[in-house]
């Protein structure tokens, strides 16, 4: 570890006293010291000890000591990660030594068979019994780089595996590559690690809805975000991406004179500790010394069966074998070290023909254009359509009706269509031809619009019956008005019958119409009766919210709510008014704008108040002040099972004030399980994470208290 348990405590201690304090240029070396350990915390380490409020705040004072003061700037300073006058040029250089490929295995014979090439070309005896490493390999873009005098000083991206295109920039805004690592402590001037650069699953998710509400084109998968993250013009889009750099191996050292350090390291496990140690992201857990090649086999098929719980994506593992003098021995091709091989997962591909497209129009009339398949079993699930995303997928990948198409689907990351096989056309083959009327609505012929910069077609109507219906199904939705038991199936019911027009219509149903429905008895109307009382007292940010007006999510929601005593008082707002709230941008304030102007929404609202929908900011509205002393701050949190003493909402709610935010799956992210209940499936994986604290309901509530 970088940090020993009592220096750590030291350093965060050392943390809250700089809060509080204003610094000089004295404190300056400290203060690095402390943001570099706040970094490893957050990216290596994945246990943040301060908010990114707090963090931000030791990094201003940071940026303003440097500029009142520019002659003092290191290089290892953390505003260096980003710093303007650095970009990468993606000039070509060449590696220190060559990055080379592996080969490949798919099973126990084919690994029997490495150990006995290992152990033929390293002249041993038959039957020696060799010592492996076997770690992840991790599916991303691979890079080498160099540190010198301990200090980060050139990366590089594999290219053809002799030269490759610098990026240093890029490298350096990733936060989970220290920008200086001691090196010397182990006699090493020079040194150049090999890695690879990946996002999580779960942050590239975040990337990608984040993307989908820019109206930006999404990545098919997390390689190629992180790739092209790698070779970004701007570093700030590397560090935007949240691509993480996995350190696995050091390909070259030497000494002051230039002598080799590699021989002295000894082995690649005792390698890789050296990186642990020096605060690089390693494979941890996920790497082990196998005694043997069974030991090794098995390691490996245990990986496979738990592929999909791990938090980044690999497709295979990596067989290595540990002592680099053996290593030696055993040698190269041109291709390929015969010391190491890949042991790959079973393909998670397949082939099937795209037999037909069906334009889907949301809530904001984007049309979403989805591909019909020949039903195909891929990884365990049949898939019989996928999207393809929008008009300029369908053409960059020249997809065709007819066509045999390649599909994938990698880890939690819904199925996507790689390529056509154009080999296998045979001119049967129908061209795709996108809408530019909308489809919901034909007899309106509703030209389609696309605006600059977006990558969806839309229908500008507001009137049509596709966006009308999205929009009630999103507004009595879990994550808006959260009816509970108005299900997609009654909406759509109710809408079919004319029952309800738009989501006002919500709010004055005729229940004993309802009543007299197939399906619907009683107990089942008045418990929509009331779950639709209960929503109209709703706080105002999941009122705005449920308008689905475009690119208004639920935290613009809440960033609005904050700042109005009610709904109406927005009519009154322009541009600038709406862009100093923090993170609301001149788009989404037009959006909000057009929403106000227009007459038909104002009398939607208007009928909203009169069936007694509340539009005044609530309690929960308001916005809250969390002391930076609060118990829980800077702590992620999820609640699981059944709790006895509140209910699950109470308890986030109760969260929130002590400082923590609650997240909603569980990952290495995740700082606390609070574990009610027939806790299941969320506890045994946290309890398998090894690094997030368990508490129950009584630790929880007396933590809170305090
Ligand atoms: S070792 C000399 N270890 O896989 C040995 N590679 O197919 C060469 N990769 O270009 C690589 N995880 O980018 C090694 N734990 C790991 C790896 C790994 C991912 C990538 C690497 C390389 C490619 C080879």
């Amino acid at each position: 570890m970088k940090y020993s348990a009592s220096e750590q405590k030291a350093l965060t201690t050392q943390s809250k006293n700089y809060l509080k304090q204003s610094l000089t240029t004295q404190d300056y070396d400290a203060l690095i010291k402390l943001l570099s350990f706040h970094e490893w915390k957050y990216y290596v380490d994945n246990k943040p000890v301060l908010s990114d409020f707090e963090y931000d705040q030791l990094f201003d004072q940071l940026k303003r000591l440097e500029n009142e003061h520019p002659d003092i700037i290191r290089p290892d300073s953390p505003s260096q990660r980003v710093a303007s006058d650095l970009k990468s040029d993606f000039h070509t250089v060449p590696h220190l030594i060559p990055m080379l490929s592996l080969g490949n295995s798919y099973n126990a014979d084919d690994l029997n068979d490495f150990n006995d090439s290992v152990i033929k070309n390293a002249f041993l005896d038959a039957g020696t019994i060799v010592e492996y490493v076997v770690e992840p390999k991790f599916d991303g873009g691979s890079i080498a780089i160099i540190y010198e005098n301990d200090l980060l000083t050139r990366a590089a991206t594999r290219g053809n595996g002799t030269q490759g295109e610098e990026m240093t920039a890029n490298a350096k805004a990733m936060a989970s590559l220290p920008l200086k690592a001691a090196f010397s402590s182990y006699g090493i001037h020079k040194v150049e690690l090999r890695g690879e650069s990946i996002i999580r699953k779960d942050i590239f998710e975040k990337v990608n809805e984040k993307r989908a509400k820019n109206g930006e084109t999404l990545f098919a998968n997390p390689r190629n975000a992180a790739t092209g993250g790698l070779r970004t013009k701007d570093a700030n889009e590397t560090a935007a991406r949240g691509i993480q750099t996995f350190v696995f191996q050091i390909g070259y050292a030497v000494d002051k004179d230039g002598n080799d350090k590699m021989s002295d390291i000894g082995q690649h496990d005792k390698a890789v500790e050296i990186l642990l140690n020096l605060g690089f992201k390693t494979a941890g857990e996920a790497q082990k010394k196998c005694k043997n090649i069974q030991e090794t086999i098995d390691f490996c098929q245990a990986w496979e069966a738990k592929r999909e719980d791990y938090p980044y994506e690999i497709d295979g593992m990596v067989v290595k074998v540990n002592d680099f003098s053996l290593q030696d021995k055993i040698g190269s091709t041109a291709h390929h070290p015969k010391w190491a091989i890949a042991y790959k997962f079973a393909a998670k591909q397949a082939t099937t023909k795209l037999i037909g497209v069906e334009y889907q129009v949301g809530k904001v009339g984007s049309i979403t254009p989805v591909a019909k398949l020949e039903p195909v079993a891929l990884a365990g699930v049949t898939i019989s359509s996928v999207s393809l995303h929008n008009e300029d997928f369908i053409k960059e990948r020249d997809l065709k009706i007819g066509d045999t198409v390649l599909v994938e689907r990698a880890g939690d990351v819904i199925p996507y269509i790689v390529k056509a096989m154009e080999d296998l056309r045979d001119g049967s083959e129908e061209p795709i031809t996108f809408p530019r009327i909308c489809p919901a609505h034909p007899e309106d012929a509703s030209v389609l619009v696309r605006e600059e910069g977006e990558s969806a077609w839309r229908c500008p109507d507001v009137d049509c019956p596709a966006q009308r219906l999205q929009k009630i199904i999103f507004h009595v939705s879990k994550d808006a008005m959260d009816i509970d038991g108005f299900g997609k199936s009654n909406v759509e019911k109710f809408f079919e019958l004319g029952y309800l027009q738009d989501i006002s219509d919500v709010y004055h149903l005729d229940y004993q119409k309802i009543l007299a429905l197939e399906g619907f008895g009683e107990k089942s109307v008045e418990k929509l009766k009331k779950a639709i009382e209960l929503a109209k007292q709703n706080p105002i940010s999941k009122l705005l919210h449920s308008l689905s007006i475009h690119h208004l999510g639920k935290k613009a929601g809440k960033l609005l709510a904050a700042e109005v005593s009610h709904v109406m008082d927005l009519q009154t707002w322009d541009e600038d008014r709406f862009t100093e709230v923090k993170e609301i941008g001149p788009v989404l304030a037009n959006n909000v704008m057009q929403f106000f102007k227009e007459p038909k929404n104002i009398e939607l609202l208007n009928r909203l108040q009169q069936y007694g929908v509340n539009f005044a900011q609530t309690e929960e509205d308001r916005p809250k002040v969390v002391d930076a002393n609060a118990p829980l701050v800077g702590k992620t949190i999820l609640f699981t099972g059944t709790l006895q003493q509140m209910g699950r909402k109470e308890a986030q709610q109760l969260a929130e004030a002590a400082g923590a935010k609650n997240i909603s799956s569980v990952s290495s992210n995740l700082n606390i399980l609070v574990a009610g209940e027939k806790a299941g499936s969320k506890l045994k994986k946290a309890t398998a994470i090894g690094t997030v604290e368990i508490l129950s309901e009584e630790d929880f509530l007396a933590i809170v208290r305090n």
